[in-house]
Parts: structure tokens; C-alpha cells; sequence
């Protein structure tokens, strides 16, 4: 062929103009408020003329002393982009010239517990909420105009803003690798950044053993500590139980965790601890190996291990006084409702051969180990629905009957999650398919090392949490839904980071925003503010969804080749 291929030149040349300088491509957005660039998208958005400017002699004013905590965390977070802290004015009777924060239970049923009213006019920046809740992310909302803001002059609007659901979760995986408590703060500003309202913190696992049990100390002494074999891939890491040489790890004493708890809840997080079994503990069993079914050590895991048959003994009556002593200790730090018992993976080889598991099967007039295991886990449910909490676990724990009030959250897509509600119970969607950050982000080739999958920042943003083949009481009860971070492939922090973000804005925008506002063109003309304030904040953001792919047209008989890039960060809806 000697003719020369034709090449869409033009359109190279304006998505390169795209991807390097996030420039202003998308232009065809829905919003007319191009100042107000809020992720998640608010509730509505009422623009008004003329703009109020904060100064240093502007104050913060509360109504009620329930809320002067948050004063000091708005002060703090808008500092970077005020160049100076606000102070809290001690004249109530002033009315203008400041940021007016205003707590009242009656004040609007429409907005919940978590909903706020945003007004900002000549006169001031007014908040106003049912809750504390509501009152603190409205400060994030103004965080964010600031960030866009030129001069500290905020645009006048009124806004309604308020979450569609409940449990607007992200989860931590801190047992495949442990990350410092100081990341565990900024993880949580990073949450409720985004709005969201439950950190799903995994605890225990077979690599480790990351909390501080004063009746158990072996769990940290010796469970919190692996051999490092790092320079081996995840997967091709033998066993070895050698505590001697075990000092790869890390675990979070009682009094981080209630501060970091206090911390969370300051911000309308909940923090609900996973504590997994039967399986995923191999950490506790190199700790008290008495607990298993055969009583061997076999250490704390270094890398991956599969299949999971080193599980707790669910036939010994003493395992279940070891679980319950240590909830004792997790409820106590844990104001949580929920309490996650994990229940995943639990292949259950040991206990067909085991004298105890088989005598209890038998006693109890159970079918077999699935029942087993709905045994192990309605008992732990009775104990937990004694003293207040309610018991929520992986889909699994729906093998052999669901226990009577349990939540499920469901991971191996939506299934399980349909299937709880269909019984009446709640459930939280976590489906592999779109919320599961450990996935590959981009094209596997270009991106670092990850366990698999494939989520894109549009994929994210895509999911639907309510089932289609839920009645409308069936929808009631799926609680909302959750990324889950596992870090078998994210040794630091900076890695984690690189995972979480940017999917963690499209998630928020999923349990937070109407449905009815889902419109990728338009988020994806906000995400160029959203990426400036990580940058802002010196967050290890992907930069993956501005990946450009080729796409080819072959004419044959016009022996033309086109060739159109696309990114996914400028596609159109
Ligand atoms: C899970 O990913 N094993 C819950
Ligand atoms: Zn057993």
C-alpha cells in the first residue's frame, strides 16, 4: 500500500490538549454553575448573584454548644485555602460577616439526620442542620468551594444536600499489610471528605492479628508478626511458623483505637471492626493453636494461602468463650451497631474429620459443616444481640441459614445480597464486579501490580445499588454499599492511596446522590477540581482513567485508516 493512511489528525491533537492540561474539553455539561463544582453532587443547587468573601475578621458562630467542636475541625480544614484560621466570635447577635453554624432538631424532616441547608449571601456563609452530622458536611461542601474559589469569594447559592443512604462505607484491609495509625487519621479525613459514613475496618486476618485483646495478649505478641518474605510474589510463600524471626508487622493498641474511634465519630464516621472467623485467622490460631480442630502451629501466614482449612474448632466450647472474651474487649471500643464477624472462605475440611465438630453436628441435629457454620455464627449473633450490637458478615454466612437478624454484605457480586433481602433481612452492597479497589484501574500493562479485575473510575461510577429485581420494600432494605481495599498488593500507604483514589469520589457520588443526578459528562467535568484538591492535599491519586486508548476504522475501499484516542476521563456519557 503506498497511498498514505489517513490520520484524524485534528482529533489527536485536541485529546492530547485534554489529557496533558485538563483543559476545559467537556464543555457540554449540564451544570450552568461551573464555580460550584461539588462531588458528590449536592441534592439541588439554587445559584445566586454576587458573591460573599471571607476575611480574616469574619467569625464562626454556633447556636448551641453541642456543635462548637466543629468550629475547630471547619477553622482547620479550610485553612489551606483561607491562608488563616477563623476565629469563634463570642457575640451571638451578630448577623453578618460570618460563618453561621445552626443546629435544630426540628429544623427540616426532609434532611435527616445527615442533610444540611447551605445559604450564602451578602451577609454570610449559613449551615444549618437536624443534626451535627448535617452541620459538618456542609463545612466539607464549603471546603470544596473554597478550593475552586479565587480570593476566598464564595458564589451566592442555596442548597439542599442530603445522602440517599445509610451506610455509605469504605473498608481497609490491614492485616495483609499494616499501616500506621497516623494513616488511619488521614484515612478518615478522607472519608468524610467524600461524605461517607462507615469505615469497615479489617482487623484480623491469616497475616496478621492487628488488635490490641488485654486478656489475650498473645494475639499481638505473637499474632501481629510474620517472617518477612517480601522478595517473594504474595502467592509463593510457604508457611513457617518460627516466631524468632517473625518481625514483619504491626498492631493498633487500645488506646489509639479509641482515640481513633473518637476521631471518626467527630467526623460521622462509625467505624465498624471486623473480626473475622471461622477462617482468615491463622494469625490467632499461632497465637492460642488450641482453638483449631487439630491443635497444630502453624505460624502466622507470610504471603497467600489457599485453600483456608486452618479454621477455628466450632465442636470446642472454650473457642467460643475465646471469641466472646474478645468481643467483650471489641465492644468496648467499638460503639458500633454492627460488629463484622467476617465468615468468608471457610473451606471445611477439618471439620468433616474432627471428633468435636462431628459430635456437635450431631447434638445440635445439624445436616452437615454448611449448618456448622451457621451454627458458629447465629451463636456469636445471640451474643452480640445480647448486649446491643447487631451481627454483619460476607455473603457466606448464608450458607446452611442465614442467623435470624444478621446483615449481609454482599461480595461475590449481588446475589447473596438479593437473596437477604428477598428474606427480610439488610444487606450492603460490595459486588467484586464494581467495588472492589484492589482491581486494576487501567490497563493491567501500564499500571502496578494488582490481584486482578478490572474496575474503572466509569465503572464505579456506574453502579447501581438497588437491584433491579427488588420490589420497592425489598430495596428498603439494602442498607447502601462500600468499597472494600484488600492489600495483598499494597504494602504502603502511597499505594493504597493510589487504589482509593479517584474511585472513592465516583463511590461517593453513587451512595450519596439522587439517582436521578448520575451523569458521567458532568462528574467527569467536576473530577478536574476533585483532582486538584488531592493534589492539594498531596494524595498519591491514579492519574489511569486519562489512559488513552486507540481505536482503529479500517476503509478497505477507501484504503483509509482512522484512528480515534479516547480517554474515559472525556468520554461523554
Ligand atoms: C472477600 O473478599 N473475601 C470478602
Ligand atoms: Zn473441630
Amino acid at each position: 500500500m503506498n497511498k498514505p493512511h489517513f490520520l484524524n489528525l485534528s482529533l489527536f491533537l485536541t485529546l492530547l490538549a485534554c489529557v496533558g492540561m485538563l483543559s476545559s474539553c467537556n464543555e457540554h455539561s449540564l451544570d450552568t454553575t461551573p464555580e460550584i463544582s461539588i462531588i458528590p453532587a449536592p441534592v439541588s443547587i439554587k445559584p445566586g448573584e454576587g458573591t460573599f468573601q471571607i476575611r480574616r475578621n469574619t467569625q464562626m458562630f454556633v447556636n448551641h454548644d453541642t456543635i462548637s467542636f466543629l468550629t475547630n475541625i471547619a477553622s482547620d480544614l479550610w485553612k489551606p485555602y483561607l491562608g488563616f484560621g477563623l476565629k469563634m466570635g463570642i457575640n451571638d447577635s451578630r448577623t453578618e460577616n460570618g460563618v453561621f453554624l445552626s443546629l435544630n432538631e426540628q429544623f427540616d424532616p426532609k434532611i435527616g439526620e445527615e442533610g444540611y441547608r447551605l445559604d450564602i449571601n451578602q451577609k454570610g456563609i449559613f449551615i444549618a442542620a437536624n443534626r451535627p452530622a448535617g452541620v459538618f458536611y456542609g463545612i466539607q461542601t464549603i471546603f470544596q468551594m473554597l478550593s475552586t474559589s479565587e480570593r476566598r469569594r464564595l458564589p451566592q447559592v442555596n442548597m439542599v444536600d442530603y445522602p440517599r443512604f445509610a451506610w455509605r462505607g469504605m473498608h481497609l484491609d490491614v492485616s495483609r499489610h499494616f499501616m500506621p495509625i497516623e494513616f488511619m487519621f488521614r484515612y478518615i479525613d478522607y472519608l468524610a471528605m467524600h461524605k461517607l459514613n462507615v469505615f469497615h475496618w479489617h482487623l484480623v486476618d491469616d497475616q496478621g492479628w492487628r488488635l490490641e485483646i488485654k486478656k489475650y495478649p498473645r494475639l499481638t505478641e505473637i499474632g501481629a508478626w510474620r517472617v518477612d518474605k517480601s522478595h517473594l510474589h504474595w502467592d509463593h510463600r510457604p508457611l513457617v511458623n518460627d516466631p524468632a524471626n517473625a518481625t514483619y508487622g504491626g498492631f493498633y493498641t487500645q488506646e489509639e483505637v479509641r482515640k481513633l474511634v473518637a476521631y471518626a465519630a467527630q467526623r460521622n464516621i462509625t467505624i465498624v471492626p471486623e473480626i473475622g472467623m471461622p477462617a482468615h485467622i491463622m494469625s490467632a490460631l499461632a497465637a492460642y493453636p488450641e482453638f483449631s480442630c487439630t491443635g497444630e502451629n502453624l505460624g502466622v501466614a507470610p504471603g497467600g494461602v489457599w485453600p483456608i482449612t486452618h479454621i477455628y474448632c466450632a465442636g470446642n466450647d472454650e473457642t467460643f468463650t475465646f471469641l466472646e472474651n474478645i468481643m467483650l474487649e471489641v465492644m468496648d471500643m467499638f460503639p458500633s451497631e454492627f460488629i463484622h464477624v467476617g465468615g468468608d472462605e471457610a473451606t471445611k475440611t477439618n471439620w468433616e474429620k474432627c471428633i468435636r465438630c462431628q459430635r456437635r453436628i450431631k447434638e445440635e441435629g445439624l445436616a452437615d459443616v454448611r449448618e456448622l457454620q451457621s451454627y458458629f455464627i447465629t451463636r456469636m449473633e445471640k451474643f452480640l444481640n445480647s448486649h446491643g450490637r447487631r451481627l454483619i458478615g460476607w455473603d457466606e454466612i448464608l450458607y446452611g441459614g442465614l442467623a435470624p437478624n444478621a446483615t449481609v454484605m454482599s461480595w461475590r457480586g449481588e446475589a447473596g445480597g438479593i437473596q437477604a433481602a428477598q428474606m427480610g433481612h439488610n444487606a450492603v452492597m460490595t459486588p467484586g464486579s464494581h467495588l472492589y479497589f484492589d482491581h486494576y484501574q487501567g490497563d493491567p500493562d501500564l499500571e502496578p501490580l494488582a490481584i486482578g479485575g478490572y474496575s474503572t473510575l466509569s465503572n464505579v461510577y456506574s453502579y447501581e445499588p438497588i437491584p433491579e429485581v427488588l420490589t420497592p420494600e425489598q430495596g428498603k432494605l439494602i442498607l447502601g454499599a462500600q468499597a472494600n481495599v484488600w492489600t495483598e498488593y499494597m504494602p504502603t500507604t502511597d499505594h493504597v492511596e493510589y487504589m482509593v483514589f479517584p474511585r472513592i469520589a465516583a463511590l461517593s457520588e453513587v451512595v450519596w446522590s439522587p439517582a436521578s443526578h448520575r451523569n458521567w459528562g458532568d462528574f467527569s467535568r467536576r473530577m478536574r477540581d476533585q483532582f486538584i484538591r488531592y493534589r492539594d492535599l498531596g494524595i498519591n491519586y491514579s492519574e489511569s482513567s486519562f489512559q488513552v486508548r486507540a481505536l482503529p476504522e479500517v476503509d478497505i475501499t477507501d484504503r483509509t485508516l482512522k484512528i480515534t484516542l479516547q480517554s474515559e476521563a472525556f468520554e461523554p456519557e
